[in-house]
């Protein structure tokens, strides 16, 4: 397949706890890539420190499972300065991450600022379903204190918006 020059080497996935939506989009993300041969690192994180340490949530780990996605080895982190650095793309899975993302992405750059400090440019952020032409611009809710049917639409929009992303990476 031929991509883009711009295509991102390296994408986190960032959510609020890390233990619903990030893991699940992480793997999705990292089977649709793979399917598309293109070599990316992928991972996920929070913008909370709740789950630090913890496995995705048992309806997550479940949900995941049932349409081919095992995150069971996942361990949720929380999003650090560091990921700015190392990651090309972030991607929030909902408005309120996409801000809280942007306070601190800014803040690093006032930091560099202040103190001179010439760095390759930080993470290009963006809303993760900000390519899908079907769920464009919309969150992907937080089912965390939500039902079964909560857990589906997480994976039917994450399905959606990763092959989006993936889809606008390639050359036509
Ligand atoms: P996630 O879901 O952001 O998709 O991982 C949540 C998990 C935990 C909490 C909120 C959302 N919490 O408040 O602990």
């Amino acid at each position: 397949m031929l991509i883009k020059a711009s295509t991102p080497s390296s994408v986190l996935l960032v959510c609020l706890g890390n233990i619903c939506r990030s893991p699940t989009a992480e793997e999705i993300f990292r089977q649709q890539a793979a399917i598309a041969g293109l070599a990316m690192k992928v991972d996920s994180a929070g913008t909370g420190d709740w789950h630090i340490g913890h496995k995705p949530d048992e309806r997550a780990r479940r949900h995941a499972k049932a349409h081919g996605y095992n995150i069971n080895k996942l361990v949720a982190r929380q999003v650090s300065a560091d990921d700015f650095r190392n990651f090309d793309l972030i991607l929030a899975m909902d408005a309120q991450n996409l801000a809280d993302l942007q306070v601190l992405k800014d803040s690093i750059a006032d930091t560099n600022d202040s103190a001179n400090i010439t760095t390759k440019p930080l993470a290009k952020l963006a809303l993760f379903s900000e390519e899908d032409p079907t769920y464009g611009g919309d969150d992907v809710p937080d089912p965390y204190q939500g039902d079964g049917q909560a857990f589906e639409e997480v994976i039917e929009r994450i399905e959606s918006s990763a092959q989006a992303w993936i889809e606008s990476w390639k050359t036509v």
